[in-house]
This record gives structure tokens, sequence and C-alpha cells, in this order.
């Protein structure tokens, strides 16, 4: 009896492992963005983004008044960079061209040479650590000079973009496998237009949001189809957009409407066009705006329609499903006389959903940023559900503080709490394929500047050198990436 009771402990304790272990080929990687890292904001003939701009026009709108002129120099410490995410063993590290080094116009007539070489020496010194290079095309560095032609509300952005995607391909095509088009629509888009808050810094509410998201969809279904016709016969690599989605938990049993009809905007906008079978806008969400537009008196929807020909040219658009997530929130049905509480990513108002956050949950170093992992697992869950069984991959989640402490370990709780929760939805059945933490080190974190933190590196940027040092969740996570597991978290966090 004895026996078997040691036997039967045994079997337990072996499960209890395999479960703590991530599948064979999960791959896991660290994240960065070209105007985030790369300062070098005017060498050779780069011109400005938005980005470059903005901060240079209006400090005011960053929080220390800062810029990414030089950031962490990692358009000159490019080596360095790459011997921290070998050191790490990163199975894959992901970043972002700036469209404004690569062609110095906007337009294809001119490609940098400067701009060229900078992306070669990064991509094939990552190849030769072993590590995959994920590049994504647009993370938020437009083009100053497209801006002034409208930007994301113009509809020609969609052949601008498309042109610059394949200039992209054609450069480094052969080399890299897993592309992303556009990173976060929502931010661009709502951060941008709704909240005016984010470069290039334009308040049109309900107007410019939606032009912006229309044109979003387009311009990556035309960077996807170029790549299908004329890249993956040869190349075989695989291109999406990634979406940042904040899960969204009912308040209550009698808030499961509310909260689902909130993931249809904060999910639906920029995944129902590619993802589903009738594609477009999801239903609920165009009803809505339909009948308020109508109610505010337009002529028409605020928001702009998809003709048939161009659902068909959005659905479908996709090789794999990314996500990038850090946050939740509860949802309930407005009281009278409320207004839409807390309410970061998205018009004030536009939807009659109060957001909140629960008292449990623990903030983090930004305004919108509380803290809480079975969020991460519930949305992959969700995204399954009404996306189908795809390849999903987690294409950006990590945690800011405000100190740079060398021993964070409220960092290290989540990404271990977030990784057990990526393991949970991969036993409920989600594909998860990647894991991507955001971010490899220190960097420029938009509107709030140097002062909120999301590296697993320490930058020193009062260092001219802009320093480089390992943080304890650095090694925390080389250890999972070695061990591919979670088992060793207990002695690992003893560091
Ligand atoms: C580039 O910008 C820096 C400020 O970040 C300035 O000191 C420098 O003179 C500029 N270089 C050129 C070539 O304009
Ligand atoms: C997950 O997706 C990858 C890539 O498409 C595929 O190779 C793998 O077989 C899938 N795994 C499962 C369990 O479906
Ligand atoms: C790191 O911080 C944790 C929590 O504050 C503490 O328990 C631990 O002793 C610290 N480790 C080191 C090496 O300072």
């Amino acid at each position: 009896m004895f026996y078997l009771k040691i036997v039967v402990l045994c079997v337990l304790v072996v499960l209890a492992g395999a479960e703590r272990r991530f599948p064979d080929g999960f791959k896991f990687g660290a994240a960065t963005a070209a105007y985030q890292v790369e300062g070098a904001w005017n060498v050779s003939d780069k011109s400005p983004s938005v980005w470059d701009i903005f901060t240079h026009d209006q400090p005011h709108a960053i929080a220390d008044g800062s810029s990414g002129d030089v950031a962490c120099d990692s358009y000159n410490k490019w080596r360095e960079d790459i011997e921290l995410a070998a050191e790490l063993g990163l199975h894959f590290y992901r970043l972002s061209i700036s469209w404004p080094r690569l062609l110095p116009n906007g337009f294809t007539n001119i490609i940098s040479e400067d701009g060229t070489r900078y992306y070669n020496d990064l991509i094939d010194g990552l190849l030769e650590k072993g590590i995959e290079p994920v590049v994504t095309l647009y993370h938020w560095d437009l083009p100053q000079n497209l801006q002034d032609l409208g930007g994301w509300t113009n509809p020609l952005i969609v052949g601008w973009f498309k042109d610059y995607a394949r200039i992209v391909y054609t450069l480094f095509g052969d080399r890299v496998k897993t592309w992303i088009t556009i990173n976060e629509p929502i931010v661009i888009c709502e951060v941008v237009y709704t909240m005016g808050t984010f470069a290039p810094g334009i308040s049109s509410p309900g107007i410019g949001n939606y032009l912006c998201g229309k044109n979003i969809l387009m311009a990556h279904a035309a960077a996807w189809r170029v790549y299908d016709e004329e890249f993956k016969p040869k190349y075989h690599g695989k291109v999406s957009l990634t979406n940042q989605i904040f899960w969204m938990e009912p308040y209550s049993e009698e808030f499961i409407e509310e909260a689902e009809f909130t993931m249809q905007y904060a999910a639906g906008f920029y995944s129902h066009a590619i993802y589903t079978k009738e594609g477009g806008w999801p239903p609920t969400f165009e009803k809505y705006i339909a009948e308020k537009s109508k109610r505010e008196g337009y002529p028409r929807s605020r928001l702009p329609p998809f003709t048939e020909e161009e659902k068909e040219f959005v659905k479908g658009t996709h090789d794999f499903y990314a996500v990038n997530h850090y946050t939740s929130r509860l949802a309930r049905s407005l009281q009278p006389g409320e207004t839409a509480g807390l309410w970061p990513m998205f018009g004030a108002g536009e939807i009659d959903v109060f957001l909140d956050v629960h008292p449990d949950w623990p903030q983090a170093a930004n305004s919108w940023f509380f803290v809480n992992p079975p969020g991460l697992r519930k949305l992959l869950v969700w995204l399954k559900k009404n996306y189908g069984d795809l390849e999903y991959m987690i294409i950006e989640n990590g945690y800011s503080t405000r100190e740079g402490d060398i021993n964070d370990s409220k960092r290290i709780q989540y990404y271990q709490d977030h990784l057990e929760q990526v393991l949970l939805a991969i036993q409920d059945g989600v594909n998860v394929t990647r894991y991507t933490a955001w971010t490899l080190f220190d960097n420029f974190e938009w509107t709030d500047g140097y002062t909120s933190k999301f590296g697993l590196i320490d930058v020193d940027f009062n260092d001219p050198s802009r320093k480089r040092t390992l943080r304890n969740s650095a090694r925390f996570y080389a250890n999972i990436i070695k061990t591919h597991s979670l088992d060793d978290i207990n002695t690992i966090n003893k560091i």
C-alpha cells in the first residue's frame, strides 16, 4: 500500500512537471521598436518621422519632455544588443523597420543605402547567433511628409504602404520569415485620433479614428497580398498584423453581454474583417455606430463601410493570429448620468460601457496598466472561439516599473504569472507557438518618455554610452528559455 502511494505520488509529480513544460518547438523572444531604441534620428539621409516632429515641437506632451533622438543608441550599438539577445538565449528578436530611415521621402523612388545597410547588419548579426529576426514593418514612426498628406486617414496610404512593404520584402525577405505588417492598429487610430495624445496628436474622435481604422485594415491586406503573391512562393514566410487587446471581464454575471460587446470593439475592430468568414466590421458594433451617427444628425455612419469587394480583399489576409497583451478591464453598462470611466484606449463615450479595474489588480507604472494574469488565458480562449483554431503568437507582454531596480521582483512575478496562463491556455487547446517579452531593454516609452521602464535589461540614459545591465528578470527569463519550462522558477526566484 505504502509502495503504491509512492508510485502514485511519483506519477503525479511527473504529470505536474509535464504540465509546466512548454510544447516542443515553442519559441521565446523579446521585442523592441525602431523609434524607441535606435536614436540617430537625423543621420545620413533619414527624414523625420511623426514622432521626431511631435517630440521636438510638443515636448510638454511627453512626461519628461524627452524624445527618441538618441534613445538606446541602438543604431550604433546593435552589436551589443545582439550579444545581449544571445546571452538571454532568445530564439527570436522582434525589431521594427523605420520607414523614413529606409525610404527617406516615404516613397520608393529613393531607397536609403544607409538604412538598408543598418537593417542588413542587424538581421545578419542576429542570424549569425542563431536568433531569428521577426520584423515589424510599421511600429508608429510614419514619415512626416506622408502625415502632411493625411497619413492614415488618407486612403492613398494603402498604396504607399504596399509599395513600402514590397521594398522591405525585396531587401530582407530572403532572411526574414516572420513578418508583422502593423503594430497595434488600435493605438495608431484611437490614441492618435480619438485621444489626440500620440504623434502626430490629431484630435478627431469618432471620425479620424474610423478613417484610420479602415485604411489600416486595407493597408495590412495589401501588404499581406504582396507577400503572398510575389514572395511567399520562394521564401515561404508568414505575415500578419498584431493587435493589442485588453481582456474585458464582465463586472458581474449580469454584464456578460456588455463585456462581449466591448470585446467586439476592443478585439473585433481589427480582427473581424481579417479573421471571420463574413468579413467587414463586427456586426454589433457597425449597427451601433450607424444608429448613433443617425441620432447625432449625420447623413451616414461615421464608420466608413467596406464594399463587398473590399471585404473580400481583407478577408483571410493572415498566416497566424498575433496578440499583444498587458492588462484587463471590468465592463458594465453606464448608470444614468455617468460618463464612461477609465477608458484609456478608445473614445470616451463612444460606447455606453463603463470600464473599471478590480481593486485587487496591482497597478504597474503606466496610468492604463493594472495586472490581471488570468485575463491572458481568457483572451486567448476568446480569440480561438471567435477566430478559429489558428496559430496564435503572443507578440508582446511585459511589465513596467518607475524605478530601474536590478532586483525587479515584480517584473519576475508578472512574467511567471503570465507564462503560467499561457500554459493553461495551451492546455485549453489554444495553439500558442510564441511568446515575446516586451521589452528587451528600457527604451523611449512614447508619451511616458523614459519614466516607465519595461526592460529585462536596464539602460542608463544618463550615460552617453547607454550602459546596459541585465536585471534579475533577464536571468529569470533566460532560465525559462533554457529549461523550456516553469519547473525551475522557485530556484530562479532566489537569484
Ligand atoms: C542631429 O540632431 C542632434 C540633436 O539630437 C544635433 O546635435 C545634431 O547637430 C544633428 N545633426 C545633424 C547632421 O543635423
Ligand atoms: C500549431 O500551429 C503550428 C503552425 O501552424 C503547427 O505546425 C502545429 O502543428 C500546430 N499545433 C497544434 C497542436 O495544432
Ligand atoms: C529581491 O527583492 C525581493 C523582494 O523585494 C527580496 O525578497 C529579495 O531578497 C531581493 N533579492 C536580492 C538579491 O536583493
